[in-house]
């Protein structure tokens, strides 16, 4: 892992959404932008997530309601996960699971003659996925925006759909057109979408990824109308000499220009598809078998991914634990100057209590409280040893697996946690100690953190 010095950790731009730390924009759509972002957490708990915020005029935020609530419910493997969705002073948020991969527009571009059982397996999960949002609920809903750029694949061989911004009922008021080189004829006369209008869409991406061409190309909304209405969609065959008539057929026929001449449901298109497949002899793809097709064509950006995301883990652990300290010594400050706090720490942190305390005690028992102050200082002497020594080995041990950052961290605070310990402040110590052991996950740490909640109680 890279150690980057703390100069370069001041410089770094995060910055926080709700409860997200933002490290990078990933891309731009119609409806706003795509970050990658960090969720960080108790127990050293980390989370790589992609957060879309939302264009601040009305008609965005409508649209980005609906994706919230619409895709918060799906629960399919070929459909990117939808997790939160909140609002920040100047923009809406949702947030999805990160996926490690392209979309479909990448890989068209990068692979050229994609396979026969490639594409298959691609195009069938997509149904999958398709299916399964055709049949949600009952509510005949329709994507209305599958194109390349909403199919995600990830560098483990998923394939899933994204982006439900304008999914909504099909021949409902609220009709939005779509991505314009994808929209079916009959949207275009204004008939309205319906399932069969993602079939279409479908049509499209798979002459596309066919051919490594784009169906319908031109200058301007009005051209690409025209050219949908009107051009002879030549079939794939003309342009990729190992599409076999069989799928010549199956692509036509989602490009009917007559929706009812298309096949029935994404149902259909599928089992025509799988049958298809037998009648050629094709054996269908394992998800394993596609990572590794994936891996031998995307090795340098996976590995490029790999490092960035690792850079930006250490530096966002980093950035919660600074935030944590501060977090805490605000907490800690607030008690101590909060005249008519009657939070527990507040007393035993107090230099001036412990004094009152041991004063008061003094007298009522004298030879009896100089006993226990031998035994007590002798048992802290103890742990003041053991947590010394503990901080050299910390930084031995850790550095060996952990990050730079990390041990910086645990060890800081791991030392700031003895030095607290060491003015009796055992609260606030702990305090320290734990947030070292959750980076570090050493035992041993975890172990002094015990041994104080046993010598001193667990609120002391
Ligand atoms: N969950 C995700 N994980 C990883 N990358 C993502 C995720 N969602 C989107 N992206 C990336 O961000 C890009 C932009 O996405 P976005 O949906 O905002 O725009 P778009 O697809 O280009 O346009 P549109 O708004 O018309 O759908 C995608 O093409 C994809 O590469
Ligand atoms: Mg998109």
């Amino acid at each position: 892992m890279k150690n980057v010095s703390e100069k370069e950790l001041t410089n770094f731009p995060v910055r926080e959404i709700g409860p997200y730390i933002v490290t990078k924009l990933i891309g731009e759509g119609g409806m706003g932008k795509v970050w990658r972002a960090w969720r960080i957490s108790e127990g050293s708990f980390k989370k790589i997530l992609a957060i879309k915020t939302s264009k601040s005029s009305k008609k965005y935020i409508d649209l980005f309601m609906n994706e919230a609530k619409i895709s918060a419910r799906f629960e399919h493997e070929n459909i990117v996960k939808t997790f939160d969705f909140g609002k920040t002073d100047d923009a809406f948020f949702l947030v999805m699971e990160y996926i490690r991969g392209i979309d479909l527009k990448e890989f068209i571009l990068n692979v050229k003659n994609i396979p026969i059982d490639v594409f298959f397996f691609i195009i069938d999960r997509i149904l999958s996925g398709v299916i399964y949002i055709h049949n949600f609920e009952g509510r005949q809903l329709v994507h209305r925006d599958i194109n390349q750029k909403n199919i995600l694949i990830s560098w483990n061989g998923n394939v899933k759909i994204s982006d439900f911004g304008i999914t909504l009922p099909q021949h409902g008021d609220f009709d939005p057109f779509g991505k314009i080189g994808y929209v079916p004829p009959e949207v275009i006369l204004g008939k309205g979408w319906s399932q069969l209008g993602d079939i279409w869409c479908i049509g499209v991406l798979m002459w596309e990824m066919l051919t490594s061409k784009k169906l319908f190309s031109g200058k301007g909304k009005e051209d690409l109308k025209k050219k949908i209405l009107s051009c002879n969609i030549d079939p794939p065959s003309l342009f990729n000499k190992s599409v076999s008539e069989e799928i010549d057929k199956i692509v036509m026929n989602c490009l009917s220009r007559v929706p009812e001449s298309r096949y029935i449901s994404a149902e259909r298109l599928q089992e025509e598809i799988r049958r298809t497949m037998s009648n050629l002899s094709i054996k269908p793809m394992y998800q394993e078998d596609f990572s590794l097709f994936i891996s031998d064509h995307f090795s340098e950006r996976i590995k490029k991914e790999d490092k960035e995301i690792a850079e930006e883990e250490a530096y966002v652990s980093i950035y919660a634990v600074e935030k944590n300290v501060k977090n805490i010594e605000t907490k800690v400050e607030n008690k101590i100057t909060s005249k008519n706090s009657s939070s527990p720490s507040y007393y035993i942190f107090s230099p001036g209590d412990q004094k009152k305390e041991r004063h008061h005690t003094e007298k009522k028992n004298d030879s009896g409280t100089k006993i226990r102050k031998i035994k007590r200082k002798k048992r802290d002497e103890k742990i003041f040893f053991t947590s010394s020594i503990l901080g050299f080995v910390l930084g031995l041990t850790i550095g060996v697996f952990k990050g730079a950052y990390e041990i910086k961290s645990a060890e800081g605070l791991f030392k700031k946690g003895v030095d607290l310990a060491k003015e009796r402040n055992f609260g606030q110590a702990k305090e320290f100690f734990q947030i070292s052991a959750d980076i570090s996950d050493l035992r041993e740490v975890r172990n002094i953190i015990d041994r104080l909640n046993t010598n001193y109680g667990k609120n002391d």
